[in-house]
Formats: C-alpha cells, structure tokens, sequence
C-alpha cells in the first residue's frame, strides 16, 4: 500500500533570530515533521546547531521532531538529543565504525532512529541495519548545506531501497534539493517523507503554507495519492 507522504520542512536555511516564529508558522502552515540539521563543523563542512535548539523548538510545536544528525562521532550525544526532546534521531552510515550500536542506543532511549547515507554511499551499507530503523534517509546532496541542486541519479537508488525494505514498517526519506519539480521523481522512486529547507521557506512566512502544498501535491499527484 502506497505510504502518505509527508513534508519535514528545515529550519536550516531560517533567520535564526526568528526561528521561534519560523516552527510556529511552519506548524500552521502544515509541516507534518519539522526537520533539524544538526552539523559539527567535522563530518560536514558547516557548523549549525544541537540539543539545545531541539529543545527550544520542542516548546514551540508538538509536530514529530525529526532530528538529522551530521556529526561524528554521534553516540555521545544521543541522550543529549533524546532528552531535548526528538521523536526520530538519525545517525549516518558514514559518521562512525559501530552502526548497531548507534541505532541500538536511539531506540533504548524510545526514540525512532534513522539512518542515513550520503549522495555517494551505496545501499548496501543499510542493509545490516533494516531491522534497527524506522526510517531511511536518502541525501540528495551532499550533506552541509541548504540551498544545492537535488542529484537525479538518487532516485535509483531510492527505488532500490523502497524495494529492498518493502513489507517493513520503514519511512523512505529525501533530503536536499526537494522542490514542485524534483519531489515527484522523488516519491515515483519511493520517498514517502520529503525534507525541504529553501523550497519550503521562500518567499517568507507568507508563502509557507503554499509552498508546502505545491510540493506535497507535485508528490501526491505523482504517486497518485491526489485526491
Ligand atoms: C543538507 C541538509 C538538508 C538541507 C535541505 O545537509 O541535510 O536538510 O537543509 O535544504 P534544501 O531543501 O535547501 O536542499
Ligand atoms: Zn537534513
């Protein structure tokens, strides 16, 4: 059966000084999750936030809080993000040596955890792991930044995954790049969850609202889950 898609707009690419305003809005506007980039200036070339931010957001929205975590090492700052309040907490493939324990950690903690793999990684480095995740996240671009170009080539390997974790209970997450033109590809290829940071918050809080239904309706039409 067809998942319903949902859309885990970022707040990477937001005035930080409005942020409070920005998942207020975002919330009203529709957003099923909220996604939060967290980068350690290490496994990715950009520093942005951690715990503390979740926590603060966590006060303003009761949305899912969908924590992306591009740090390494990340075991020691699960509970952290834990206790600040995220519902899933994603770790990636290539940020440390010991997957399982990671993974394992996030859901001792009753948490939802996520892994994720880079535009490079092939699938196979998730498939030790099926039966630890709630959810694949599927970068697009190159993790570190908002604002990049969606690589097509992934939506291949989206439809392997989509076939590889099929008859699990297992979200397909997109990340980077999602747009009204390139979030129908995306879901065709299997992505139920599409992660949009720029396409989602331009034109200010005004646009919200129908920039998430623009993509989220490119994507239902698409999959023909269009009512
Ligand atoms: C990239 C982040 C993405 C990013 C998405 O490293 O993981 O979540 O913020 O931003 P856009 O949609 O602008 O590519
Ligand atoms: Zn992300």
């Amino acid at each position: 059966m067809t998942k319903p898609i949902l859309l885990a707009p970022s707040i990477l690419s937001a005035d930080f000084a409005t942020i409070g305003d920005v998942v207020r809005d975002l919330d009203a506007a529709g957003a099923d999750w909220i996604h939060l980039d967290v980068m350690d200036g290490h496994f990715v070339p950009n520093i942005s936030f951690g715990p503390d931010m979740v926590r603060a957001v966590r006060r303003l929205t009761g949305k899912t809080l969908d924590a992306h975590l591009m740090i390494a090492p990340a075991d020691p700052y699960l509970a952290a993000f834990a206790e600040a309040g995220a519902d899933i907490i994603t770790v990636h493939t290539e940020a440390g040596p010991h997957l399982h324990r990671s993974l394992q950690t996030i859901r001792a903690l009753g948490k939802r955890a996520g892994v994720a793999i880079n535009p490079g990684t092939p699938e196979s480095a998730i498939e030790p792991v099926l039966d630890l995740v709630d959810l694949v996240l599927v970068m697009s671009v190159n993790p570190g930044f908002g604002g990049q170009a969606f690589i097509p080539a992934v939506c291949e390997k989206i439809r392997r995954i989509t076939a590889m974790t099929a008859g699990r209970e297992i979200d397909i997450q997109v990340d980077g790049g999602i747009t009204a033109e390139t979030a129908p590809a995306a879901a065709q290829a299997g992505a139920n969850v599409l992660v949009a940071g720029s396409a989602a918050l331009k034109g200010g809080p005004e646009r919200y609202r129908d920039n998430l239904a623009g993509i989220r309706q490119a994507a239902e039409r698409a999959t023909g889950t269009w009512a």
